[in-house]
């Protein structure tokens, strides 16, 4: 109806990370970095304009919020009325979709679906590329939320907000996917955007962390564009550890792996011993990602069931572009 539309966006995974800012306000990142999009874990968003509401509204997962994030979600909503050039109360109505309760809530499909349903409820017409640049102001990672399968964020030029977007490079419908395993479900001590920060400003490894991940992007877009699923494995497992060994080096220092993630690591180079390629990427929290092919997960699981218990366990498949829901 008018005013009212609603979204559902996929979480991604960087296989090239992002992490650190040059403008904070702006979230215009110091590097690009690439992703896979994935169907296991999703937000459904519905957005409504209502002209004779007296306030904002936010609804996640059927609970009205308070005032610190329902002022977070009209801050975010204020950049599509601005485009608008109206001032009309939204309510927001947003369902996380994760599997037993994985913990993995999920800033970047959260902010890419509310860029999307604001652009449909108030028919701005606004391309996934456009709501890119909207949703990286939500947060760096849901820019490339926009987009299905293997995706580019530009970093961009200087202070230019629309410079730095997003773009799908590959629709990864080749066999590759990652199975999620659930090490840890509270809340990360220390969320990415503070963690970016200490990093930036306090690692003497971080000097080096642009450099790396220019000549990492630059070899792992070829491998995508090839299919070569153990290079563009390897290049993302080793970028994630020069992020976390940067993060280490930090001071005072911090990590985000837990006894259990270094566990799951040692599965997977036991895997690929015995001939399983995989690799692992980790983000701002204990839980490990395997890369893996989607036609090995099942050997894969089943040595990882050694260890971790099936609700552990979360097979994903690359997840498409955000989708609109129709009532
Ligand atoms: C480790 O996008 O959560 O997952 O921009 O401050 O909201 P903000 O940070 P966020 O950082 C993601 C960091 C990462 C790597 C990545 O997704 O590229």
């Amino acid at each position: 109806s008018l005013f009212k539309s609603s979204y559902r966006a996929f979480t991604n995974i960087a296989l090239i990370k992002y992490w650190g800012k040059r403008h904070e306000d702006l979230f215009l990142p110091l590097t690009s970095s690439l992703s896979l999009t994935l169907d296991a874990f999703y937000t459904d968003t519905t957005v409504e304009f209502k002209p004779n509401a007296k306030a904002d509204v936010f609804i996640l997962d059927g609970v009205q919020q308070g005032v610190e994030l329902t002022q977070k979600v009209s801050q975010f909503v204020d950049l599509f009325r601005e485009t608008a050039g109206m001032n009309m109360p939204v309510t927001v109505t947003s369902i996380n979709h994760v599997p037993t309760a994985a913990g993995l809530a999920s800033s970047a499909s959260a902010f890419a679906a509310l860029a999307s349903a604001c652009n449909g409820a108030l028919g701005l017409g606004l391309d996934n590329r456009a709501l890119s640049i909207y949703a990286r102001q939500g947060s760096g990672s849901a820019t490339r939320s926009l987009f299905g399968g293997f995706v580019v964020w530009h970093k961009g030029e200087g202070e230019d907000s629309q410079s730095s977007y997003a773009e799908a490079i590959d629709d990864a419908e080749w066999d590759i996917g990652m199975l999620v395993v659930i090490i840890n479900q509270q809340q990360k001590k220390i969320s990415s955007r503070v963690g970016m920060a200490h990093t930036r400003d306090t690692s003497p490894f971080y000097a080096m962390w642009p450099s790396e991940v220019e000549k990492d992007l630059a070899a792992i877009i070829p491998a995508i564009e090839a299919h070569d699923f153990e290079t563009v494995g390897e290049i993302a497992e080793h970028n994630a550890m020069k992020m976390h060994a940067s993060i280490l080096a930090s001071n005072p220092s911090f990590t985000y792996f837990e006894p259990d993630s270094l566990v799951a690591m040692a599965i997977v180079k036991e895997l690929r011993e015995q001939g399983i390629a995989c690799y692992v990427t980790m983000d701002a929290g204990p839980n490990v990602k395997v890369i893996g092919r989607l036609s090995e997960m099942d050997q894969i699981i089943a040595r990882f069931k050694h260890d971790f218990k099936a609700d552990q366990l979360i097979v994903a498949k690359p997840g498409s572009a955000p989708i609109e829901l129709k009532a």
